[in-house]
């Protein structure tokens, strides 16, 4: 017999261009430890329906542990004529224990072979990123805890609109990542749902139970709909998805630590280690690392159109074009891995420099909306507030002056209300700190953000001790 597995109906040969041109062995060799797993539970479910007897199962799933160790080993035979991971397995099986493996795919399809496989393998890439996740969500804190004094420019269009707190400012970042975390772990249950028993696409007449089968792999649920369960990838959709946001946030990460690790902003100086060097300007240190994170943002965004585009004519059940999901599956999996990684070890030793982030914070008229505040609580109303400061700041810009290197005078000029306390009113940490809404800036705020933080990650942590 073949070792093909349809080879019965074919009189010629496979044309060895074709066998390279459909083989996916390269691509989904690294599926091999969630194929073995989803067919030791194969096994073990045909034996409880007595479509093969307990020995034959003893005998077939020890030689599918033999086969795992000689993957690891690194002594396994890859051929392009075996197609993909699922043909080589049976084939070398075949090979070990003899007839009992042909029995191995009685109600069953590489079809939903496939689709098990690939969610066996989410299941556990998924929950190693949200836990990569979490641990640069700890990350954040710290630098938010160590920075809860700095003091920078916020932005608005780039252009310096308000101070706030670097520890502020941080812990944006920290709110995106855990909205990315969270969004994963919903995906979870869509995730979480086993496809085995629905065969080709249509279930199978033989009496297996498709719950015993999930219950062995840990899954919550079985698939409701044969057909839809080896058609379905829309789980691997919404995790590239989800990780194309995730991917959209560390890029714009990388995109601040460019532009602050310029000579332009001098906010920042990241770890000679985590930078490189040029061929020709000996006098470079450039930041490639948060570059290639926003470079490789482009490729996870093009992973997640090839999927919809791969997907998004194909009438059910199963079609061959969808074995062209694992590249970009993968590929996003191992970049966001990547990216989360090396970020959590990048953060913690850049040099903030607070003293030009202080400077930045103090030139450019960030406090012209608390001018403004200031004569409303003097009763004028905001609108006219907002005109009168408009001419204040037109008039030291003339002079190339800061408002509160204005005299007292000359603010009165334009608005007879101001008082002497004018100028405590306007300085940046009274500017900061009066901001105590819920989420602002205040420092008192942003300790309170910090402690609800830090007890989300510790739920976080202690549910995963358990
Ligand atoms: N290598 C295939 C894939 O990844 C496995 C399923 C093949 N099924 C088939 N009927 N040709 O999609």
């Amino acid at each position: 017999m073949s070792e093909k597995l349809w080879a019965g109906r074919f009189i010629e040969k496979t044309a060895p261009i074709v066998e390279k041109f459909t083989s996916s062995i390269n691509v989904d060799r690294r599926l091999y430890a969630y194929d073995i797993q989803g067919s030791v539970a194969h096994c073990k479910t045909l034996a409880k329906a007595s479509i093969i007897s307990e020995d034959e199962a003893k005998h077939l799933i020890e030689g599918l542990e033999k086969i795992k160790t000689e993957i690891e080993k690194g002594i396994f035979e890859y051929r392009d004529d075996l197609e993909d991971i699922h043909t080589h397995i049976e084939s070398r099986l075949t090979k070990i224990v003899g007839k009992a493996a042909h029995k191995l795919h009685t109600a069953r399809s590489r079809n939903d072979q496939v689709a098990l496989d690939l969610r066996l393998y989410l299941r556990d890439t998924v929950a190693f990123l949200i836990e990569l996740l979490l641990e640069l969500q700890n990350v954040l804190v710290g630098l938010a805890r160590d920075h809860i004094k700095t003091v920078m420019p916020g932005y608005t269009h780039l252009q310096r609109a308000q101070p706030i707190l670097l520890a502020h400012h941080l812990l944006a970042y920290y709110e995106m990542f855990s909205r990315d975390a969270e969004r994963l772990q919903n995906g979870l249950v869509r995730i979480n749902v086993m496809p085995l028993g629905s065969a080709a696409l249509a279930g199978t007449p033989h009496p297996i139970d498709r719950n015993y089968t999930a219950g062995l792999l840990g899954f919550e649920m079985v698939s409701a709909n044969s057909v839809d369960s080896v058609s379905d990838r829309d789980f691997i959709i919404e995790f590239v998805s989800s990780a194309s946001i995730c991917m959209m946030h560390l890029s714009r990460l990388s995109e601040e630590l460019i532009i602050w690790s310029s000579a332009e902003f001098g906010f920042i100086e990241l770890p000679d280690a985590f930078s490189t060097g040029s061929s020709i300007m000996p006098q470079k240190k450039n930041p490639d690392v948060a570059e290639l994170v926003r470079g490789k943002t482009g490729r996870v965004f093009g992973n997640l159109l090839a999927m919809l585009t791969v997907m998004k004519s194909l009438p059910l059940s199963y079609n061959r074009d969808m074995q062209e999901d694992k590249t970009p599956l993968f590929d996003t999996a191992d970049i966001l891995a990547a990216c989360l990684q090396i970020y959590i070890q990048l953060l913690p030793n850049i040099k903030f420099n607070a003293t030009n982030m202080q400077k930045a914070a103090s030139r450019g008229y960030l406090n012209a909306t608390d001018l403004a505040d200031y004569l409303v609580t003097k009763g004028m109303p905001f609108r006219e507030a907002h005109y009168c400061v408009g001419q204040v700041v037109s008039y030291a810009l003339k002079n190339k002056k800061e408002i509160q290197e204005l005299s007292l005078k000359q603010l009165q000029q334009y608005a007879p209300r101001i008082e002497e306390d004018i100028f405590e009113h306007l300085a940046i940490q009274q500017m900061i700190d009066r901001r105590t809404s819920i989420g602002g800036t205040a420092t008192r705020a942003v300790k309170a953000a910090l402690r609800n933080a830090q007890k989300k990650l510790k739920k976080s942590a202690d549910r995963k001790a358990k």
